[in-house]
């Protein structure tokens, strides 16, 4: 979709002249009053990102500035919670990049097997089908039972999904060929009962499965755990707030412990890199070393 600087004629109402200054000045005072307002702080999230989404929600609301924009969801929580859906993008898939739960069963399931216990927090775990994906996988491997999952993420709405374990039942074919490249060891089906156009996973997957709200950005650590999943929540963040949840995580994980972030996500340039041996550079697993 095309971002405007000056609004585009569709929009109702006079056009409104934009200048970069004054719409950075808008977005800064918007960022401020729902931070201010409803807690959720998204004042540094990479900007051009979030200057996309918010004129995303500018046209489909049919309003013309960003300003009208901040009236609106400073006065009405239904707008905030549409508005927040587009902030905080929630795009996910079962077995993600499958050649990651690939080398994660190759790799770091031997480093957990020497643990009693594992505790794993997703963090920034959308509508839940990273954390299924994990269930299976320790099942499979036999970890499950000594398992305890914590699966977090800013928005409650995508939680509330994430709970239900329904996913849809169209995205089956292109999981099971996902689930099959990550070294799935049966049947993909056996995992949920098809129930109108949803596939409803079984309960066991949950069983041993924390869902809770947490904001990475204002939030402190809740525990300390074995593995911290973290997949492409960062590529949203600039690179101070980066740095500042590379140091939640690594105060957060125990020693040696294992740290997973997404495909175009890295430790380079964190000040914490030193503190880290690369598992697996490209599926950008990391261990805690110091
Ligand atoms: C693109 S999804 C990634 C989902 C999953 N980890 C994956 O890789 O498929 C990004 C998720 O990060 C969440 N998120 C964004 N900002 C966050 C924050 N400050 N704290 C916690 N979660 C956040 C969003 O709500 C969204 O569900």
């Amino acid at each position: 979709m095309a971002v405007p600087v000056t609004p585009s004629k569709a929009l109702t109402g006079p056009p409104v002249a934009y200048n970069s200054d004054l719409e950075r000045l808008e977005i800064e005072l918007l960022l401020e009053g729902i931070f201010r307002h409803y807690g959720f702080d998204f004042r540094s999230y990479a900007y051009a990102s979030i200057r996309r989404r918010l004129w995303k929600r500018i046209e489909a609301e049919g309003l013309r500035t960003i300003s009208e924009l901040q009236a609106r969801v400073l006065h009405d929580p239904e707008m905030m919670e549409r508005l927040l859906l587009d902030l905080s993008v929630n795009v996910t898939a079962m077995f993600r990049d499958p050649g990651f739960y690939r080398a994660f069963r190759q790799i770091a399931i031997p480093l957990l097997r020497t643990w009693p216990f594992v505790r794993i927090w997703h963090a920034g775990c959308s509508t839940g089908e990273e954390v299924y994906s994990m269930a299976i996988l320790l099942s499979e491997e036999g970890l499950y039972e000594r398992s305890r999952l914590y699966a977090t993420d800013i928005n409650d709405v995508v939680l509330r999904q994430a709970k239900a374990g329904i996913f849809p039942l169209n995205r089956m074919q292109e999981y099971t060929e996902n689930y099959i490249r990550a070294g799935g060891k049966q049947s993909f089906s056996e995992y949920y009962t098809a129930k109108y156009d949803g596939a409803l996973f079984s309960p066991n997957l949950t069983r041993n499965v924390v869902f809770s709200q947490h904001n990475l950005v204002t939030d402190r650590s809740f525990s300390e755990f074995n593995v911290i999943f973290c997949r492409n929540v960062l590529i949203y963040f600039d690179r101070e707030l980066q740095d500042r949840v590379h140091a939640l995580f690594y105060e957060s994980l125990s020693m040696f412990g294992v740290l997973a972030l997404g495909s175009k996500e890295t430790l380079r340039f964190s000040k914490y890199e030193p503190c880290y041996e690369k598992l697996h550079a490209r599926e950008k697993m990391y261990r805690k070393v110091k």
